[in-house]
């Protein structure tokens, strides 16, 4: 199989900026409560006229044109999100129309919680194989606060919005990202109802467990990833986390001895926003220079389901 390698990134974020002062106006927390225990210190929340489409499209457009491709030239697009604004059409579809994408190609959403990015990325792989055309778009997106539960002071300070986009780009000789993906089946622990569900549709998680989960899933998949690879950790330029929980990135630094200029945090900024958070790290990675044209990323998430999936992947 040809591999895939990112060409170009993008991302966007709502406006409104929510920090843990105006958390503590709604529930019962407090800033240090919410900045010791997890990291973040502030999320962006759409607001007024702000959806995923148009936060989607914002990140893809920067992405096309950080990779100097043109919609016309797009072979596939996914859009890996949990909180599409409609089910159908799906966000991917929306995003064909607003970018001008070719109509003979598969645009669909693509849902593995907060791993879906990784998912996505796999599937374009596959897809790109059996493609006469070479470049795909791959977007991870998520309108969080729409789903919060405000009664619920556990989960409703965790999460916030965003896009994160990539255009990659499939070539004979390259090789494959080497996704490693799975997910347990659990149905409990991180739960988002949808519209067949005799529940209201508002967030729900078994904070703790889920934690246990994913400091076992991370250095599991590292380990996975670098095995199939035949690399090592310091054959890594950088490691790309899934903004979960600053403790949890933090453990897993420890446990590999990674030096500070090979990771990054942005959660203090954005929070938890799932199949988003790992491109808008991508992204942001990029556009600070950190990564470029040869830089090999190993990239790492985990979310409900419960999904894990982690893969190397190159700049082209
Ligand atoms: O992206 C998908 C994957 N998601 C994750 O990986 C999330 C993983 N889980 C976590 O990040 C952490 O479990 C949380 C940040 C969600 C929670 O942290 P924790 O250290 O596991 O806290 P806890 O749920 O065990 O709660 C500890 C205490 C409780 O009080 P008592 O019972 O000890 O008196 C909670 O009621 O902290 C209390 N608490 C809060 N206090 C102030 C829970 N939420 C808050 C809050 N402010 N927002």
């Amino acid at each position: 199989m040809n591999g895939i390698k990112i060409r170009g990134t993008g991302r966007d974020v709502p406006g409104r900026i929510v920090t843990n002062r105006d958390l503590e106006k709604i529930v019962d927390t407090s800033d240090q409560w919410i900045t010791s225990r997890t990291g973040i210190q502030a999320r962006r929340h759409c607001g007024e006229g702000e959806h995923i489409s148009s936060i989607t499209a914002a990140a893809a457009r920067r992405a096309l044109e950080d990779a100097c491709v043109t919609p016309d030239q797009i072979g596939a697009c996914i859009v890996a999100t949990a909180t599409p604004e409609t089910l159908v059409p799906s966000t991917a579809c929306s995003l064909q129309r607003d970018l001008g994408l070719l109509q003979d190609i598969p645009c669909f959403d693509l849902n593995a919680a907060c791993t879906g990015f990784l998912f996505a990325l796999h599937t374009m792989e596959c897809l790109l194989n059996a493609s006469p055309r070479k470049f795909g778009l791959v977007v991870g997106a998520e309108n969080l606060s729409r789903v919060i539960n405000w009664e619920d002071r556990g989960t409703c300070i965790l999460f916030g919005d965003g896009a994160g986009a990539a255009v990659v780009e499939c070539r004979e000789g390259w090789p494959s990202i080497s996704a490693v993906l799975g997910c347990h089946g659990n149905s409990e622990l991180l739960r988002l109802p949808g519209p067949g569900a005799e529940e209201p549709c508002v967030l729900s998680m078994e904070g703790t467990k889920v934690f246990k989960f994913a400091v076992e899933a991370v250095p599991w998949c590292v380990d996975q990833v670098l095995n199939r690879t035949g690399r090592t950790v310091e054959d890594v330029d950088f490691f790309v986390f899934h903004q979960a929980n600053a403790r949890i990135i933090d453990l897993a630094v420890r446990k590999y001895h990674i030096p500070a200029e090979k990771y990054y945090k942005n959660i203090q900024e954005y929070g938890n926003t799932s199949a988003a958070s790992i491109p808008l790290v991508l992204s942001e990675l990029r556009q600070q220079g950190k990564i470029g044209p040869g830089s090999r990323v190993l990239a790492v998430g985990f979310g409900g389901g419960l999904t894990w999936g982690g893969c190397l992947i190159e700049f082209a």
